[in-house]
């Protein structure tokens, strides 16, 4: 069910704009056309909130960019599995990349075909892979020899002679970006060198239920720049070159994202006309889960105490770790902004979570104005990698996930919050 609200603020004073979605319009923080503090005083905190307009316009982006290319796009499911979400996408026309049979049990719940899914993952079962193949899936991603006779003798089961594999070139390749994200170097466990892939491209016999018709390739996340892409896709195409039944060549994703104020957004054009030349006579297909979703996504979280200690101020939020862990785990940067802008002479914070981890600081050194209990904040560009990453530690309940819709103004909770009930669903001596 759709609410729609019965008024909403005309005013079009731009204060602060993050993007055409996010802004402060009259001093109070707005997704589109929705006032975000009026959505926390009814749902409660923490709360994610997704525009679907800016999801959509970042989809329409993405694949512009890369329409000269007439690239495929392939939504990372693990950037964000809300099904409203995939939904939205799936109708703008995205095929979806999974990770697993949990992910394409919900790619399919959001209405995706079989075809429109490619299935990627360093250590698939067996059952995943069944699963996969009985699903019709469109392609599968490989990184072990091992996975080839599962799949071969998986297809041989269900009849199936197209059984559509890209190999995944490891290319030896660092990328620039946090170490954890990067994952096309030597020494990573991602991929076939390209010496495995020669050998299984020679032998392709042995595997009669396969087709051997793509390469695939993703040397990392939040890339820095597109010289360590170019690079590894050079070695890639060098490759492939003898092969003519590789036709498709999947680059994965990792296009990156502006998370802070002062940081310019990435430019795909140049990412776009570099490849061009080198991808002519191959189709493509892309995976882009961060720039598609990020900046469409924000969470809300309510400050329950001030502490001025050891020289600092910190500010506990009722978000922590367990519902964003990206700060904890890459120290990754989100922006945070008050709900209500103050004009007020800033102090310097830590923005802190209640969990029992030093790890769990969301935020450090903050210029924000000065902060009380009560106050709502938003971290920002949290639409992907927040939801999907957070966990129950310290027995939290999950948050809520509230989408506005693309006509700016209704909205609805897309999943709601996690009960205390939750936590204890799947256990066996509940008594
Ligand atoms: N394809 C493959 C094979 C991947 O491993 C990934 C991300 C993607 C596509 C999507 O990449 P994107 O376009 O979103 O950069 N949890 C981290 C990032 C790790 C991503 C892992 N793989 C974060 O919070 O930043």
């Amino acid at each position: 069910m759709w609410v729609s609200p019965f008024c909403f603020s005309a005013s079009h004073e731009l204060a602060m704009v993050f993007n055409p979605s996010i802004q402060y319009k009259a001093g109070r923080l707005k997704i589109d056309d929705v006032d975000i503090e009026s959505l926390v005083n009814e749902i409660g905190t923490p709360l994610y909130i997704y525009s679907l307009k800016r999801l959509t316009a970042n989809y329409q982006r993405v694949r512009d960019a890369f329409s000269p290319l007439n690239a495929r796009l392939h939504f990372s499911v693990k950037a964000n599995g809300n099904l409203d979400v995939l939904r939205v996408l799936r109708r703008a026309g995205a095929g979806f990349d999974c990770v697993s049979a949990g992910e394409i049990f919900r790619a399919l719940k959001a209405g995706a075909r079989g075809r429109d899914i490619v299935f990627a993952g360093v250590g698939k079962t067996r059952d995943e892979i069944r699963y996969a193949i009985q699903n019709g899936i469109g392609w599968i991603n490989v990184e072990n020899i091992g996975e080839l006779a599962y799949i071969n003798s998986i297809a041989a089961e269900f009849d199936s002679n197209n059984a559509r594999v890209a190999l995944r070139l490891n290319p030896e390749v660092t990328a620039t970006t946090h170490p954890y994200m990067a994952t096309g170097h030597g020494a990573a466990k991602f991929g076939l060198t390209a010496n495995v892939i020669q050998e299984l491209l020679s032998s392709q016999e042995r595997y009669p239920r396969i087709k051997f018709s793509g390469i695939h390739m993703h040397i990392g996340s939040q890339l820095g720049d597109t010289k360590a892409t170019l690079a590894a896709l050079d070695k890639l195409i060098a490759l492939v070159k003898p092969w003519p039944q590789i036709t498709t060549i999947n680059l994965g994703g990792g296009l990156p994202v502006a998370y802070r104020f002062d940081e310019p957004s990435p430019s795909l054009a140049t990412l776009a006309d570099e490849l061009a030349p080198r991808l002519k006579g191959y189709s493509l297909l892309l995976e882009p889960g961060r720039s598609i979703v990020a900046d469409a996504g924000l969470l809300v979280a309510e400050v329950l105490y001030v502490k001025r200690q050891a020289d600092q101020v910190f500010a506990i939020i009722d978000a922590s770790m367990a519902e964003l862990m990206r700060p904890a785990l890459y120290d990754a940067h989100h922006e945070v902004v008050p709900l209500r802008k103050a004009e007020a002479d800033t102090v310097t914070m830590q923005i802190v979570g209640p969990v029992c981890e030093s790890a769990d600081v969301l935020a450090r050194d903050r210029q924000l104005p000065p902060l009380h209990p009560g106050d709502k904040v938003a971290l920002m560009t949290a639409g992907a990698y927040g939801m999907t990453m957070a966990s129950n530690y310290n027995a939290r309940p999950r948050p809520a996930e509230l989408v506005v819709a693309e006509d700016g103004l209704s909205w609805r909770v897309s999943r709601r919050r996690e009960t205390w009930a939750d936590l204890l669903m799947a256990e066996t001596s509940i008594r």
